[in-house]
């Protein structure tokens, strides 16, 4: 990892987000959870828990689905903390529900939240990365994006897009040292894979050819590795980390 880097983790607190903050904060970063406005109390509880653990995060609150926030919390932190290097789009959430019954708020929400939250935090990161001619970006994605998944219309839409922006953004930062890549989980211990209806969640667990899901920090790993300023000529790639539930090239 580049010496002295700072790392902004949107969705920090969330149960992906925290084992890649511990993971980059490992590799030596100096790492920002982001997390919602509503969640401050919550947010506060979760950085004095990881002191405990030894680990120092800042955290910084931005709605980012919304530009205005989300490009605030990156102007605060540029000058407040210093450069950010590191940039993982891990913010998501999820409203499942099939076409049939799925209305407008669920799809604009996660549409919003997953695909827009993206370009409104990459956009102001990444002009300064390229500026100072170095960067690495993430973008969290998902299985389900790559491959569809029944009562996920809203997610698997936002999740295939996120990969379509990220192929873009690596164009653009190809001569500027940032890459950009995606990482698609498959299924992963969370709290938003336990707030699933059990019977659908084990369905798709039996067919999972690993017969499991995947621990956070497996997803962690792969980010640590994209993060890596070794890792300097892969750009534009997706890296699927889902116990073989989708094989593609
Ligand atoms: N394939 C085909 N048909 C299916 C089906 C499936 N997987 N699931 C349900 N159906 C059928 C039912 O048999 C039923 O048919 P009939 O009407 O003929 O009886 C019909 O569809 C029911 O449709 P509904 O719209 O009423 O669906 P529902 O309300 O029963 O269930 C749902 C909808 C709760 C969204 C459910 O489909 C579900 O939980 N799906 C899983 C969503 C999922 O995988 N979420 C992942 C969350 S974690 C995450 O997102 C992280 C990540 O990246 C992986």
């Amino acid at each position: 990892m580049r010496k002295n880097s700072t790392a902004l983790v949107t969705g920090g607190n969330g149960g992906i987000g925290q084992e890649i903050c511990k993971a980059l904060s490992n590799q030596g970063c100096h790492v920002v959870a982001g997390y919602h406005p509503a969640d401050q109390e919550n947010a506060e509880k979760w950085q004095a828990a990881m002191k405990e653990e030894g680990f120092n995060f800042s955290i910084k609150a931005a709605d980012v689905s919304n530009a205005d926030s989300a490009l605030e919390m990156v102007t605060q932190i540029e000058s407040e903390i210093g450069p950010i290097d590191v940039l993982v789009n891990c913010a998501g959430i999820t409203r499942d529900k099939s076409i049939k019954k799925m209305d407008i708020e669920d799809w604009d929400a996660v549409i919003e939240t997953n695909l827009n939250s993206a370009f409104y935090v990459t956009k102001p990161v990444m002009m300064a990365m390229m500026e100072r001619e170095y960067g690495r970006i993430i973008n969290i994605s998902s299985v389900n994006g790559q491959r569809g998944q029944f009562g996920q219309p809203n997610y698997s839409a936002a999740k295939a897009g996120l990969h379509g922006f990220t192929m873009s953004a690596a164009l653009e930062g190809a001569t500027k040292g940032v890459t950009v890549n995606t990482i698609s989980p498959g299924y992963v211990e969370t709290p938003m894979t336990s707030a699933m209806p059990e019977k659908v969640l084990d369905a798709i667990v039996s067919q999972v050819p690993m017969r499991r899901m995947a621990k956070p920090q497996e997803i962690a790993f792969a980010v640590a590795f994209l993060a890596d300023e070794r890792n300097a000529y892969t750009t534009g790639a997706n890296i699927p980390v889902n116990g073989g539930l989708f094989t593609s090239f």
